[in-house]
């Protein structure tokens, strides 16, 4: 309980990696997706103070200042939460610890807008439904990503392995045994929005070519789904390196992106791609699992932020109430 006797509520959401499909998921493509151990936890308490706050490392801001630009994404889920279901009697402080570094590729902005979504709406003692609960997260998302597919806010809300499209939503993917993918950041931030742009260019100049890059990816993206439920990681891997020459064609990828790639595609690994939107961001590889270990420590040297995770891992979650 917080000082003055309410309740306060902490959520948590993960990140994500895109295994196959991301860009061309905002062309229709099927595109599978998998919840990380990288996770945004968001606490809501009521504040001694004159008015409600969000805060994170130090930085506080007012959830109604609107001339300050900093924390979009928790405003724009905030507001939303309390228009829908009633602003809170007393000042509330929001405050936000995220394990996932920003523009990362690892779905940082839909892993901040869920736990909001549902730590607000907890604290206000409501339940949304999972379809209003992303909806309103997905709003969050909007507000730096320009027009998102959905697929990070799916992958974090639900967890687990999904196969997600425009079209037909999220499947839920069973998954009898983890997969263990290595990740790491280049170091590079990098704004989604200006990536999707940059791809939709390339749909305007190469239409036809296009359009059969995103019905590839859909059968990749099935074929993948065969490849993990199975455990055939030779042929996962294999989709994996064919998807990165698409996302390199369309121009994800970049000359250091690419030299990160040519350090992690040893004989230790079965393939690597970007993950996310490119441009920097992150990369994945699929390693031989007993090389797994060896080959974090030979990337970590270089690259600082690398991890081994195993996919699936647990989606949104309420940690206290
Ligand atoms: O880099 P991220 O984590 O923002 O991944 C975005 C994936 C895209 O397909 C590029 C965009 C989207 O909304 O699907």
């Amino acid at each position: 309980l917080s000082g003055n006797g309410d309740p306060s509520v902490t959520a948590s959401a993960p990140g994500k990696v895109i295994i196959t499909g991301e860009h061309f998921v905002v062309h229709g493509a099927y595109a599978l997706a998998a919840s990380i151990n990288r996770r945004v936890r968001v606490s809501v308490s009521s504040s001694e103070g004159a008015s409600s706050t969000i805060s994170s490392r130090g930085v506080i801001s007012g959830i109604y200042s609107d001339s300050d630009r900093s924390f979009p994404v928790v405003r724009t889920v905030a507001k939303r939460i309390f228009s829908e279901f009633g602003k809170p009697k007393k000042p509330v402080s929001i405050v936000v610890a995220s394990e996932i570094p920003a523009g990362s590729g690892l779905g940082s902005s839909a892993a901040v807008s869920v736990a909001t979504a549902a730590a607000t709406a907890r604290y206000l003692g409501k339940e949304p439904g999972e379809d209003l609960l992303s909806d309103i997260a997905l709003e969050g998302e909007r507000a730096v990503h320009g027009s998102p597919s959905g697929i990070d806010v799916q992958a974090s809300m639900r967890g687990g392995m999904i196969l997600f499209s425009k079209n037909s939503g999220t499947k839920p993917i069973p998954m009898d045994r983890a997969i263990q993918l290595l990740v790491v950041f280049s170091g590079k931030q990098r704004r989604t929005s200006e990536l999707i742009s940059k791809v939709a260019q390339k749909k305007k100049e190469f239409p036809g070519l296009f359009k059969h890059l995103v019905d590839s990816a859909s059968f990749f993206g099935l074929q993948a789904v065969d490849a993990a439920t199975t455990g055939d990681l030779p042929y996962l891997g294999a989709i994996m390196n064919l998807m990165e020459t698409s996302l390199s064609w369309i121009g994800a990828s970049n000359k250091s992106l690419d030299n990160l790639l040519e350090q992690v595609q040893t004989d230790d690994v079965f393939g690597a791609k970007i993950t996310g939107a490119g441009g920097g961001g992150s990369v994945i590889a699929l390693p031989k699992p007993e090389r797994a270990e060896a080959l974090l420590r030979e990337v970590a040297s270089r690259y600082s932020h690398s991890f081994l995770c195993k996919v699936p891992e647990k989606g949104l979650l309420i940690e206290e109430g």
